[in-house]
């Protein structure tokens, strides 16, 4: 396929540049009046329209782009898009004035999700799961990260993982699966932590490790959920099976969970809303992504992250959105990107680079995506005609992707 006319290619990122740190997110390369070509499935060359090369002005397949932006797809590396249904009766709530920990020591939350995925079939969740993923491609998505975390038992853990699984399968996007199991007591270990970190080192792990069902480990590191010595517990047991980290941290209070995911390797720390000076010390040092989720702030009506502290001391930021039926029911990348500018002022650039390559690294996948560069994958989204690249955020809740292209194919769902 040959994409011609394109008003701006964006995120030109020479191939080797794996991660955006600081001041580097404020850098988006943007090619004006370009082409680009696609074959087997890769990025093969672009250039400007002014010097395309005869030869390839005469290729078969061409999709004119005129006065659109062609953009990497965006890199989703933080959802929970398995689950069994929604959570309506908790917006009432939610609406009254109910905090979060509220609705969830009201027996809501997470634990009234695992009642209904516990009793859903396989089939069942793959379906609403697929829906929803067909949506999120649709508005621009062409990588995704699935977490599991509403089973909270071994049978119904192994389920959430085998139906991500099914979509890795099935769907012509990369996705990565995460083992969540802790991410809520069950009510039958209410006061017995301890025997349920038993039951996802002892039990589920080997399970889930003989079968090959997760890429990444996380723990929802909260008061009131995993306190920091529990989620030492579990991520080193599952180092021992070669899980690395992704984890839920300072979403409601600042703890140590930065410092023990740090610790443990942590590929990404995720939520981040709360944070202070020792939360970017500790991270100052290490490879660790910053993944923040904007749209559950907004959803909750809890604090936005300080995305513009983290820039400034040179961290390295993503953006995703926890698609979930609890904090945010809503795959919507673009909304992200929208809320990343408006609400944690941060400048379009770096929300679009945070949303593409540095959510392609959030999942160790920007060797292969989230940049324009000659050999990576032609996950790619082209847009309506837009007067510019920050139009995109701007126009907030209207989308302007108009066409989605996956393996250089168009997708339409
Ligand atoms: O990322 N914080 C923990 N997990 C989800 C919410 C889960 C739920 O409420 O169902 C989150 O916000
Ligand atoms: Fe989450």
């Amino acid at each position: 396929m040959l994409i011609t006319n394109i008003k701006g290619l964006v995120g030109l990122h020479p191939k080797d540049k794996l991660v955006l740190r600081g001041n580097e997110l404020s850098d988006l390369p943007v090619l004006e009046n370009a082409w680009l070509l696609i074959e087997d499935g890769l990025i093969k060359d672009f250039g400007e329209m002014s010097s395309i090369p005869s030869q390839i002005s005469n290729f078969p397949s061409q999709v004119s782009a005129k006065g659109r932006y062609v953009f990497p797809s965006w890199c989703d590396s933080h959802t929970h898009i398995v689950f069994a249904a929604s959570r309506e009766e908790e917006f009432a709530m939610k609406i009254q004035g109910k905090s979060y920990e509220e609705i969830a020591a009201a027996g809501g939350g997470i634990l009234n999700s695992a009642r209904k995925l516990q009793k859903a079939t396989e089939d069942e969740l793959f379906q609403s799961a697929a829906q929803r993923l067909k949506q999120m491609i649709l508005q621009g998505t062409g990588a995704v990260e699935i977490k599991s975390g509403y089973g909270l038992t071994t049978e119904s853990e192994i389920k959430m993982l085998r139906v991500i699984r099914r979509l890795k399968d099935q769907f012509p996007i990369p996705i990565k699966a995460t083992f969540l199991a802790a991410h809520a007591f069950p009510a039958e270990f209410k006061n017995n932590h301890q025997g349920y970190i038993d039951l996802i080192v002892n039990d589920m792990l080997p399970l889930i490790a003989a079968e090959k069902l997760a890429d990444y480990i996380d723990v929802f590191c909260e008061k009131g959920f995993f306190s920091v010595e529990e989620t030492d517990q579990v991520l080193k047991a599952g180092a021992r099976y070669g899980l690395k980290p992704k984890i839920h941290a300072n979403q409601l209070s600042v703890s140590g969970a930065i410092a023990v995911a740090v610790e443990n390797g942590a590929i990404s720390v995720d939520h981040l809303e709360e944070s202070n000076e020792e939360t970017i010390a500790t991270l100052k040092n290490a490879d660790t992504i910053v993944t923040l989720l904007p749209s559950c702030s907004f959803y909750l009506g809890i604090p936005f992250a300080d995305a513009k502290g983290f820039i400034k001391a040179g961290l390295p930021m993503a953006l995703a959105t926890d698609y979930n039926p609890g904090s945010t029911p809503s795959g919507n990348m673009n909304f992200v990107i929208s809320l990343a500018c408006i609400k944690m002022k941060m400048f379009p650039e770096q929300a679009i680079n945070g949303a593409t390559l540095n959510g392609a690294a959030a999942m160790e996948l920007s060797k292969d995506y989230g940049s324009i560069a000659v050999g990576k994958k032609a996950n790619l989204l082209i847009t309506k005609p837009m007067p510019s690249i920050a139009y995109l955020p701007y126009s907030f809740g209207e989308s302007q992707v108009d066409q989605v292209i996956l393996n250089g194919e168009i997708y339409n769902g």
